[in-house]
């Protein structure tokens, strides 16, 4: 299966951020962590085209002083750009760096380092890309990793790609012995646009972003076969599905 990326998984990424309250839940969650620094600064590593990042800084406004988003996709870090631009004002102190995580270099020390959603993409050294986000960090700063819970919802995503879910992340924490407290986020996805016409982009799109493929490419048989795996999910009367992850604070 071909994964997503460029244009189409921006669009893709839009139609599922509709569909899932969960960045709801993750903003109460980090609201107490976030406020209240007096200096408060935030690297979001894969900051995409902002969908939890701009609600994010509204939630922050008038504590946040400087955002940096770091993204490898490069339409996403255009388009993160001009909501900024055209949110906050030429004052608000922003930079998007389209580079991958691995490759981003600063001297500058943040409040909060994010992952939202984005560890689990990162390859190579796992324990690598912990530490190097803790040495970006400021005094009393913290790392926070929202990181998706294995089955379920993910199970396509888990089959296909063997990302790094909640429980590899945990463990790694455990035996390198990182001081970290998690959180589960109890959220839901709405799948009604599942049940509509097989052929409906948005149902594509929906479908490409919960198995992290381009379902664009894929037969009608095997669309198929994903749609009804993730409507046996949604509980009777609802199409609700759950959608649960884990924040991880370091
Ligand atoms: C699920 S999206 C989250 C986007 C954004 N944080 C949001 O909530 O709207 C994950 C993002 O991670 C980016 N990404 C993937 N691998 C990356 C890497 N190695 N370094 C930086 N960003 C990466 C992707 O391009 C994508 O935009």
């Amino acid at each position: 299966m071909i994964p997503l990326s460029g244009e189409y998984y921006v669009e893709c990424n839009e139609v599922f951020r509709r569909s899932t309250n969960q960045a709801e839940h993750m903003l109460a969650e980090m609201s107490p962590i976030a406020k209240g620094r007096s200096d408060l600064s935030i690297l979001s590593v894969g900051s995409g085209a902002g969908l939890f990042e701009i609600p994010m800084l509204q939630m922050l406004e008038g504590e946040i002083k400087r955002f940096v988003g770091v993204d490898v996709n490069e339409h996403a870090c255009r388009v993160l750009r001009a909501k900024l631009h055209g949110e906050f004002g030429a004052s608000f102190d922003f930079e998007v760096v389209n580079r991958s995580f691995q490759d981003y270099r600063t001297d500058r020390r943040f409040e909060i380092v994010l992952f939202n959603h984005t560890f689990e993409y990162l390859d190579g050294d796992r324990l690598s890309w912990i530490q190097k986000s803790r040495e970006l960090l400021a005094e009393a700063g913290n790392v926070l990793i929202f990181s998706p819970n294995r089955g379920g919802i993910n199970k396509f995503y888990e089959e296909v790609f063997a990302p790094c879910f909640s429980d590899d992340l945990e463990q790694l924490l455990t035996l390198t012995d990182i001081d970290h407290s998690t959180t589960t986020i109890d959220a839901e996805c709405d799948v009604t646009l599942l049940a509509g016409q097989d052929d409906d982009p948005e149902l594509i799109r929906l479908l490409s972003f919960l198995t992290q493929a381009d379902c664009r490419e894929l037969s009608s048989t095997r669309r198929r076969e994903f749609v009804d795996y993730y409507l046996s999910l949604s509980k009777a009367e609802t199409l609700m599905i759950p959608h649960p992850a884990t924040l991880f604070v370091l």
